[in-house]
């Protein structure tokens, strides 16, 4: 079935839902939209129609009709997989064993195994657009049904789940083509948009994607290439363009190349429960640190610094285990240290770094090539320590760097952290991530990023279609 939902067909799927859930959810959207006037802007009157019906307060976005299989359908597999392999199973934290899951359901939830739940941006975006119309007063993207209406095309394939899917199924196949569900899923939604009106008047440079697992759409970057890219991290994609520009050619520009121009980091999602800063304890330890005494490739930073803070006194330095062991180990450390270190791994962000906003550990951040979601909107800085690797590699250096800090800096660094702590949220709360969203959400933010690359997203499109068929022009940036 497409997914192509108009509001009424999923409003009448909503009724089908106990009346008691929609009761709820129609008090939570009616608490949080006055939550949002009361909050969100003290400057404004608080009269409900200045937000929501300025038109420059949202992006129009038309959603690519891909088959169900591509997205909720992917969540079905998962479901009803018996796969055992540890990538996916359930072993590793799952709340909802598939046996008691309802069958048939429309929108079923996303895994939680934190492997792929750390990846899950493309369900809430999508999970937004599909709501109702009626549900979506709070919500930046206005889902129009005419393309020719659109600022942008969303494309809803569940990227992450269906490399994971294969991992967890064939993972030799992986890195091939040929006998592998997941090449074969990228090839179906690339040829599907590639062949629309759409696509060919823009060259795709209008078209969103998201590819948040390093490993998401691996075999086709190149041709989706000229699209705004929502990414946790350009990690993968530069060592990509190193070898395919063979390490020689620094100034060229590769097509494969990611940019900030044009792209949107987004967060992780966050694996560990929000401390409100009411809640928060005097913290007795200076620094968490759980990493990996041997890294398989990468994180050679990590493993040096382990070596350096082991034995520090006032340090937790320790191994994770992917379960609930782990989960519980981290919750512990994050909520009695001041500071959580955040060195760069097998690619320079990861999900602890969320996790630590949440716990309101001050995060010290150990990664020169890291970029983060929202800069421009939020300021680090004003909530974290960021240091060269080259100085987190002295011998004593870091200790002595945080010992330096007063409990008032402390205090205020973890008050601004509470300030930011929503802007990392995707989850609605909704089944299904069908319902409102929290309009200072992750997912908000998102589009109001993409928002700000529209202008110059226009003028990529203009600018080349002007010019005549077959002629041939030096090569900029392909940034646009
Ligand atoms: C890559 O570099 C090597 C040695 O520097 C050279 O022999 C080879 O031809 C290059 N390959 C390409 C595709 O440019
Ligand atoms: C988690 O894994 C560690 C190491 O394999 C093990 O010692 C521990 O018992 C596990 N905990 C749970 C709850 O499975
Ligand atoms: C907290 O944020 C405020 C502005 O929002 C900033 O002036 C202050 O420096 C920040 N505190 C710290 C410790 O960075």
């Amino acid at each position: 079935m497409a997914l192509k939902y108009t509001a009424t067909t999923v409003a009448s799927s909503l009724r089908s839902l106990p009346t008691l859930f929609l009761s709820l959810a129609t008090l939570l959207f009616t608490l949080s939209l006055i939550l949002f006037f009361l909050f969100s802007n003290p400057n404004t009157q608080i009269t409900p129609q200045t937000t929501v019906q300025q038109p420059y307060a949202s992006i129009n976005v038309y959603v690519a009709d891909l088959p169900r299989s591509l997205n909720y359908g992917l969540l079905d597999r998962y479901w009803s997989s018996s796969a055992t392999d540890s990538r996916i199973s359930a072993e590793s934290g799952s709340r909802i064993a598939p046996t008691h899951l309802p069958k048939n359901l429309r929108f079923p939830p996303y895994p939680e195994n934190p492997l792929i739940k750390q990846y899950s941006a493309e369900y809430w975006i999508t999970g937004d657009l599909m709501t109702p119309e009626s549900f979506r007063d709070g919500s930046f993207a206005r889902r129009v049904f005419d393309v020719d209406e659109a600022d942008v095309v969303f494309v809803p394939f569940f990227a992450t789940l269906s490399a994971e899917l294969q991992l967890g199924t064939a993972k030799g196949a992986f890195r091939k083509k040929v006998g592998n569900d997941d090449y074969e899923r990228q090839r179906q939604v690339v040829d599907l948009v590639r062949g629309t009106p759409a696509w060919k008047r823009s060259g795709g440079r209008d078209h969103v994607f998201v590819l948040t697992d390093p490993v998401a759409m691996w075999h086709v970057r190149a041709e989706i290439a000229p699209a705004i890219l929502l990414v946790v991290d350009f990690g993968g994609w530069y060592r990509l363009d190193s070898k395919s520009s063979n390490g020689s050619s620094q100034d060229m520009i590769q097509h494969t190349q990611v940019s900030l121009l044009k792209d949107v980091i987004v967060p992780y999602t966050h694996l560990l429960p929000r401390l409100h800063l009411s809640e928060d304890q005097r913290r007795q330890m200076l620094l968490y640190f759980k990493g990996a005494k041997h890294r398989h490739r990468g994180g050679i930073v990590r493993e040096k610094l382990w070596d350096l803070l082991v034995n520090e006194p006032g340090l937790i330095v320790e191994e994770g285990f992917p379960n609930a062991t782990g989960r519980e180990q981290s919750i512990r450390g994050m909520r009695t240290s001041d500071f959580c270190l955040h060195p760069a791994g097998d690619t320079p962000t990861s999900c602890r770094l969320f996790d630590a906003i949440q716990s309101l550990c001050i995060p010290v951040i150990v990664s020169d090539n890291i970029e983060l979601p929202f800069e421009g909107v939020i300021d680090y800085s004003e909530f974290s320590v960021f240091v060269a690797v080259d100085d987190a590699l002295r011998p004593n250096w870091l200790v002595g760097l945080l010992r330096s800090f007063s409990k008032e800096q402390k205090d205020k660094f973890r008050q601004n952290m509470s300030r930011i702590q929503r802007m990392f949220e995707y989850d609605n709360g909704h089944p299904g991530g069908i319902g409102p969203i929290p309009p200072d959400g992750a997912v908000n933010h998102i589009w109001k990023k993409v928002h700000q690359k529209l202008p110059m997203i226009k003028e990529a499109i203009v600018r080349e279609n002007r010019k005549p068929a077959g002629v041939s022009i030096p090569l900029r940036c392909h940034c646009t």
